[in-house]
């Protein structure tokens, strides 16, 4: 995909990782789309890249709506905006399983049904979506969020086989931990020792990569791939590996 002159919208771009995203791509010569929900935070992102700026609110199906009837013709969509949540799955209030599913998975999946078929008209586009290595591993205290990124990544998967050869690409990123505000907008900052947080400007540069190579899947930093992968063949061992060095959320 050849980001120079492209329309690219980054939903989530008002801070962290679609911040760095949407910089990178202006860089590389597109015109860009800083989607964010916080008006200040958002604005601030567009002037300093030379970006629109256009707010939204992605957990409501209207916001949504609204995001795909402001944002014109897209060529590259980063499918970034998230949220997480970390605690005892039946200590979180049933209003918020709703709230982040929304956010997580299904407004991705609406806002791309809504701008995949402009992209299928003019025979090109890029859909990348930013996922997490929880999505992959499944993680104590993350149930919800977990279970969102893996839906994601299955929804990409089977996207990225049904638009093979019509033009428009299908990319995941999966990064493991990230140093933005990510963890303190969830309510628990990260407190294992391994993966060690990567600098957001390394998960933008992989989808960037990712936009431009047709790359079906980027892992961040790329050894985590390593997880899954010993998931799949060597499932009794993960669980054991998982549960004596994952958080233990039990005696919280
Ligand atoms: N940080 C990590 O360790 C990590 C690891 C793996 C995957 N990820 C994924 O990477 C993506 C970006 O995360 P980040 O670390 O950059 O987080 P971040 O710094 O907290 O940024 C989150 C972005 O999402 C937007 N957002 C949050 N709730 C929204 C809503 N209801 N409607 C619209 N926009 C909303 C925020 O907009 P406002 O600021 O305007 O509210 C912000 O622009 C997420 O999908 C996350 O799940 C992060």
């Amino acid at each position: 995909m050849q980001v120079r002159d492209a329309a690219a919208l980054v939903t989530g771009a008002s801070a962290g990782i679609g911040a760095d995203v949407a910089e990178l791509l202006g860089e590389r010569g597109a015109r860009v789309l800083v989607h964010g929900r916080d008006a200040d935070r958002t604005a601030a992102v567009a002037d300093r890249i030379g970006g629109r700026p256009i707010l939204a609110d992605l957990a409501t199906a209207a916001g949504v709506d609204e995001l795909a009837a402001g944002a014109g013709a897209v060529d590259v969509l980063v499918l970034n905006a998230g949220a997480g949540h970390a605690g005892p799955f039946l200590e979180m209030q049933a209003d918020l399983i709703e709230e982040l599913l929304a956010l997580d998975l299904t407004g991705a999946i609406r806002l791309t049904h809504a701008l995949l078929p402009g992209m299928l008209a003019r025979g090109r586009g890029q859909l990348c979506f930013v996922s997490s290595i929880a999505g992959r591993t499944g993680v104590a205290g993350e149930a919800v969020y977990a279970a969102a990124k893996a839906g994601l990544d299955a929804f990409a998967e089977s996207l990225r086989l049904e638009l093979a050869g019509s033009g428009v690409g299908v990319s995941v990123v999966v990064p493991a931990v990230v140093e933005t505000g990510f963890f303190a907008r969830r309510g628990r900052p990260y407190e294992r020792r391994s993966p060690r947080p990567v600098p957001s400007h390394q998960v933008a540069a992989a989808v960037v990569r990712a936009i431009e190579a047709d790359r079906a899947e980027v892992f961040v930093p790329g050894w985590t791939r390593i997880a899954p992968a010993v998931r799949a063949v060597a499932p009794a061992a993960f669980r054991r590996l998982s549960l004596r060095y994952g958080e233990d959320v039990r005696s919280r």
